[in-house]
């Protein structure tokens, strides 16, 4: 064992009597508890600790110590400079064994274990030699418990932000900034928030923000896609069942709402929910309490409702499709994303940041985008909003080379309107050779993919691209993941 296997001590004692009885009470562990260094006042203590800091585990201190910086304060120094760092006094044996008092005062300033040193005339130990070094041991679990949590807590700190980092809301309009603004005011509070807005505008991108930044962030975020899920499935997906309650039932499937327990539930397309969901999300919202299908009792749940829709809900009330009381208990806090072209200064930065981005990842070099041909894209109207402009610019670097010029921004912008995949010709489809020959499977995958893209950019929501291409919703859903375009 090397000296960084082993539990590395700092020895505070001013008393040469006393750091010889510590070094023999342990010296038949010295394979595994190491005194690596030995100071005889407080300040030096905190000066060492500052320059080795992590090398130490474990601070024995005299509490009666010499110099101005010592007991209860010195504690609390130390444990400033290394929270983890765990502390053992030892006193001497004029403190009353029964002086609680002082066993809580240091504790609270944060020691992990006191005794008080054996009489002078006892030379070989310091303390009872097995409890000393049993606490020795138990304090080194603590502090490795200790740091464990801390790496952990940092791993998630920076998890939490590099989905931040990809999920960053780009835009300078002043209704980007509001956006942003609005998501820091709620970031706090639990409040339920629907966001509403068209197609491609970012609904889903600003739950993920709202949920990232607030104070739920190390929890789960959940999300749902109402529309994509059959109507006789989504309350099972919600709310989960026990084993046996219907047949099939072969074990407990936990609810989303149990599985977001303490986080978020982002639930995409609300318009979709079927009524019978509906009512049960109500009683969720009004009681904190989830009911599983074969279940008598209820399960409480603490979880933020994030909506998303981006049909006119109010709308869908007068229809009688949605519950005016569901309504309200979701549209706590409206947010509205307008569409890209009522924001037309967010469409050159949003490009920007495309292009920079889709460039890294193919691994070239960042094109120049004309004047010219910045200013179609700026008055062309996006009526696949964000969505449409990202998946525009991604197909503008695969047909680019360095320049990005008016004709080539045309070409792809003119053919994209009459049939959607410039590989089609008026006669049926041509074939370009540049890529050299596809196998059928990649053929199909490539026009499915293609397809899929165009459609759901001219509909208003999935369930509409469902509608168009002939597939029912989950179909549509399932297909779109497959196919990496969820
Ligand atoms: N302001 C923005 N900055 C950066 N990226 C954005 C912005 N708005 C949208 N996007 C990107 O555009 C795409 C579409 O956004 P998102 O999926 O959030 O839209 P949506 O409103 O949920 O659309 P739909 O109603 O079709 O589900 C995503 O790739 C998203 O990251
Ligand atoms: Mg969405």
């Amino acid at each position: 064992m090397n000296a960084n296997d082993k539990i590395n001590i700092l020895l505070i004692e001013d008393e040469e009597y006393d750091v010889r009885r510590v070094h023999n009470t342990i010296k038949p562990f010295a394979d595994q508890i190491n005194i690596a260094d030995v100071v005889s006042d407080g300040k030096l203590a905190v000066e060492l600790l500052g320059e080795k800091t992590g090398l130490y585990d474990i601070v024995i201190m005299d509490y009666q110590i010499a110099g101005g910086l010592r007991g209860e304060e010195l504690i609390k120094k130390l444990k400033l400079i290394d929270s983890s760092l765990q502390i053992i006094v030892i006193t001497k044996m004029t403190v009353n064994l029964t002086n609680y008092d002082f066993a809580r005062s240091l504790i609270e300033a944060g020691a992990f274990w006191y005794c008080t040193k054996y009489p002078g005339d006892i030379e070989e130990y310091i303390y009872q030699p097995t409890d000393f070094i049993l606490s020795i041991f138990n304090a080194n679990e603590k502090r490795k418990l200790l740091k464990e949590k801390q790496i952990s807590k940092l791993k998630l700190k920076k998890n939490v932000e590099d989905i931040m980092q990809s999920k960053k809301i780009i835009g300078c309009s002043p209704q980007i900034q509001n956006l942003t603004e609005q998501i820091k005011k709620y970031s706090n509070s639990n409040v339920n928030i629907l966001i509403s807005g068209f197609s491609g505008t970012g609904k889903e991108l600003v739950a993920y923000n709202l949920h990232y930044s607030s104070l739920r962030k190390y929890e789960n975020f959940v999300t749902i896609n109402c529309g994509g899920i059959p109507d006789q499935l989504i309350e099972s997906e919600l709310f989960g069942y026990e084993k046996g309650a219907f047949t099939g039932a072969d074990k407990n499937k936990p609810g989303l709402f149990e599985v977001a327990n303490h986080g978020t539930i982002f639930l995409d397309e609300i318009s979709e929910l079927p009524l019978s969901a509906q009512v049960k999300l109500l009683r969720v919202i009004q009681d904190g309490e989830i009911e599983k299908i074969g279940r008598t009792e209820r399960i409480k749940v603490n979880v933020r409702i994030i909506s998303a829709t981006n049909k006119n809900l109010e709308e869908e009330i007068k229809a009688k499709r949605f519950r005016e009381d569901l309504y309200y208990r979701l549209n706590v806090v409206p947010i509205f994303i307008p569409p890209l072209k009522d924001r037309k200064e967010d469409i050159p930065v949003l490009i920007d940041h495309f292009i920079t981005n889709f460039s890294v990842d193919m691994g070239r070099e960042k094109p120049v985008i004309e004047p010219a041909a910045m200013k179609i894209l700026v008055d062309y109207d996006w009526p696949g909003n964000v969505r449409e402009l990202k998946n525009f610019v991604q197909r503008l670097l695969f047909n680019s080379e360095n320049i990005i010029d008016r004709t080539l921004v045309e070409m792809n912008l003119g053919t994209k309107g009459l049939t959607g995949w410039n590989q089609f010709g008026s006669d049926g489809i041509n074939f370009k050779m540049a890529d050299g020959i596809k196998t059928l499977k990649e053929m199909e995958k490539l026009l499915r993919e293609k397809y899929f893209k165009f459609i759901r950019e001219q509909s208003i929501s999935d369930a509409e691209a469902a509608k168009k291409l002939g597939l029912a919703p989950p179909n549509y859903y399932r297909m779109s993941k497959e196919l990496g375009l969820k």
